[in-house]
Order: structure tokens, then sequence, then C-alpha cells
């Protein structure tokens, strides 16, 4: 409730802030991997989306670099294996008496350290920020701003400012960060890999998309969020992503409260509900050709729908969930993904590794904490001087 709090009632510049994740570090790791691979027989491959994705959502939740190979950095560590156990299988998720049997395969072992791993990420992080918040800010009763606010520092001001209805608790916090940390960076990263991939299957919806990108921006720009609004096809490339790959399939399940019947069905009070969103996105009730890429569905100009992704109006596209466990994060993670992906037309042309064609791309899908690509997406960042900018000093 907090957090839904916190996300609506725009308690602070938070959104914005949150946003302003490193620039420079996404074209650099971009030259860095083009350089490295371009050498690789000759054949230019690069997956760069998952990363960039988690860079933007961990940088926006606590400034935390998100690469997989630095070894000082335990939180992508710690969050793989997270998100390994997610995608085990587990029978006590359909026969809760069998739980014990987690303890003879050592599952319930391996959760509890990691549930332990994470805590201890998480408090060091918190401790970092107040560590650093400590040493900025004008004191004198004040309670010290950092110049760009990450979402844990928010929370400790707000925690200090002690003026919310429910006090945020030293354990709230930590389960608040935890929380963020587990469902907010693999959605994202997920998203944006699908939305990479079906680009890449679909170039003639790539260049549109890209044209859009650059004309509103211009050359030698930045990609910045006041450009956002005016990405209208993107909008809609990356809700058509959401509906054919929803990152969270199944949503969180629900209890039923009371004996209710759907669709003549009788269902007892206290049965355990799952929503299959991807279902409902491929409904051919609510989607003409379903099983096709077009977001000009989306578009109004086209003949499409504008329809809302947050679940509060339209039902057919619930990407987020709904209701009162609906997703408190989507405006930060619609604007994390837009911006990233807007950010990475931008600056550079993508195309297939030599010898790939755009059906070769594989769609297998593998479930764990967000439903991602099995295989990691592959493809040719180059990047285009026409819409390169000085980046020094840009978004740190
Ligand atoms: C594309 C990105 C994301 C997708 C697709 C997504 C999707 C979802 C879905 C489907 C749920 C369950 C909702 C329901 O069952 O009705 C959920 C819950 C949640 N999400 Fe997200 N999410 C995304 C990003 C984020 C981000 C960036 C954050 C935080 C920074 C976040 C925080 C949460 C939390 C804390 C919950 C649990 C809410 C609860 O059960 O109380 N999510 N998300």
């Amino acid at each position: 409730m907090v957090i839904v709090n916190m996300f609506q009632l725009g308690h602070i510049k938070l959104k914005w802030r949150l946003l302003v994740f490193p620039h420079c570090w996404m074209i650099a790791d971009c030259r860095t991997s083009h350089a490295q691979l371009a050498g690789e027989n000759g054949h230019p491959a690069n997956s760069v989306a998952h990363n960039l994705a988690k860079y933007a959502a961990t940088h926006g939740i606590a400034k935390q670099r998100f690469i997989s190979d630095d070894e000082s950095n335990r939180l992508p560590k710690v969050l793989t294996v997270t998100q390994e156990l997610f995608s085990g299988f587990s029978i006590a998720d359909f026969y809760p008496g069998l739980e014990w049997i987690n303890s003879v395969t050592g599952l319930k072992k391996k959760l509890l350290k990691n549930l332990s791993d994470l805590r201890s990420v998480c408090d060091e992080i918190i401790s970092e920020h107040m560590n650093r918040n400590k040493t900025v800010g004008s004191g004198g009763g004040h309670i010290p701003v950092p110049e760009r606010e990450d979402f844990v520092d928010v929370l400790l001001r707000v925690q200090k400012a002690g003026d919310l209805e429910v006090p945020i608790t030293d354990d709230n916090l930590k389960a608040l960060v935890l929380d963020m940390f587990v469902a907010g960076t693999d959605t994202t990263s997920a998203t944006l890999e699908w939305t990479f991939t079906e680009l890449s299957r679909h170039p003639d919806i790539m260049k549109k998309a890209q044209e859009e990108v650059r004309n509103a921006v211009g050359p030698k720009g930045l990609v910045e969020i006041n450009h956002l609004p005016q990405l209208n096809y993107m909008r809609a490339v990356m809700k058509e992503t959401f509906r054919i790959h929803p990152p969270v399939p199944l949503l969180v399940p629900r209890e039923s409260m009371e004996d209710c019947k759907i669709d003549g069905y009788d269902i007892p009070a206290k049965t355990r509900v799952l929503i299959n969103t991807y279902d409902i996105g491929r409904d051919p009730s609510s989607w003409s050709n379903p099983h096709e890429f077009k977001p000009e569905r989306f578009m109004v100009e086209s003949g499409g729908r504008d329809i809302d992704v947050k679940g509060h109006q339209d039902f057919d596209l619930l990407p987020f969930g709904g209701g009162r466990r609906g997703c408190p994060g989507y405006s930060f993670a619609l604007a994390t993904i837009e911006l990233t992906l807007a950010r990475l037309m931008y600056h550079f042309d993508w195309s297939m590794p030599v010898g790939v064609r755009a059906e070769d791309v594989n769609l297998d899908e593998i479930f764990g904490l967000a439903t991602r690509k099995k295989t990691a997406l592959v493809l040719v960042p180059t990047i285009n001087e026409d819409y390169i900018c000085d980046i020094q000093g840009q978004g740190q």
C-alpha cells in the first residue's frame, strides 16, 4: 500500500528522477560489446537489451549497476539465483500437503539461503544509502536529499519525515526494497528483450518506430522524458509485445472469497484462482488475427483501439494485472521501458548477425520470475553517427 501511495500520489519527483539512468554507460556498453565482438569470426553480435533494462531498473531503484560479470556486485548474482529458483518445479505449489518433499530435495535450503542473501544485499544497499545521505543536504533539521534520488533514497526520506498515516518501519523498508528488486528487474528486462525480439523479426516495424523516435528528437540529440508522449507508434509496439508476450502470464494467484459461478462452473470459496493473461491476449473474440504482431491495432488513426494497460479499465490486456494486487510499479516500468527502447533505437541501427534470418529467431520461452526468452537474443548494434550526441556529462 505504501508503494502504491508513493507511485500514485507523486510523493516526489520520483517517477522522472528514477529514469535518469546512466546514458553514458549504455552507449559505452554497446560500443565495447560491438568492438569486442566485431572481430569474432567477422560476425559482430551482441545481446544488450537484457542487461540494459536491468541497468535501468536497478539504477532507478537503488543506483545499482546491473552487470552480470562485475565480480564486486552481489546483486546480479543473487537475483539470477532467485530467477532460477522461481523457474524450478515445486510439487508443493500443486499439492501443499507435500511441502516436506522440498526439504528432502534440498529446495527449501536453497530458497532460505537465497532469501537470506537477498536480505543481506538489501541491508548493504540501505546502509550505503544512509551513509551517503548523511554527507549530503543542508542539515539543520532538514532531511538530506541527494542530488538525484533513487527509490531507496525516497523511502528513507519518507520514513524519516514520518508523515505517513502508516509509518514505514526498518523491516518494511527492507521488504519494500527486496520486493522492488525481485518484482521490477526481470519483468522489465524480459519486456525489453521480447520487444527487441519482435522488432528484429519485423524490420518494417523497427524502421517505422525508429523513424518516429529520430524525427521526434532530431539529429545528434538525446531522447529525454519529454519526447516520450510523442512516440505513439513505439508505445503501440510495446503494448503489442505485452499482448503476445506478457511477462507475468498467470499474474499473482488469487483466492476466491465466496462461492461464485463463472461460465457455468461453480467456484467454491477459497479456491486458488489463476488468471491467464496469455490466453486473454490471444483470444480471437477480442483480437483479430491474434498471433500476428501488429502494433497498429493500438493506433486509433489506423482503426485500432487506444487500450490502457494499467488494469483500470480495459481487461483484455492485463500485463500488470489489476485490482488491489495490481502491479504498483507500472508507471515506473512503462517509463523505464519506453526510455530505454527509444534510446536504443535512436542511437543504433540493429541487424541480425550474418547468416541469421528473421524467421530463425527462436521464440521458445522459459518460465521464472518473468517469462523470458529461452535463448539469448543476438543482434548487431551499429552506432549511427547521425544520431549520436556528445554524451559527455549527460544522464548520470
Ligand atoms: C514490465 C514490467 C512489469 C510487469 C509486466 C509487471 C507485472 C506485474 C504483475 C502482473 C503483477 C501481479 C499483479 C496482479 O496479480 O494483479 C505485479 C506485481 C508487483 N509488481 Fe510489477 N511488473 C513490472 C514492473 C515492476 C516494477 C518496475 C516494480 C517496482 C519497481 C514492480 C513491483 C511490483 C510489486 C511490488 C508487485 C507485488 C504487488 C502485490 O502483490 O502486493 N513491478 N507486477
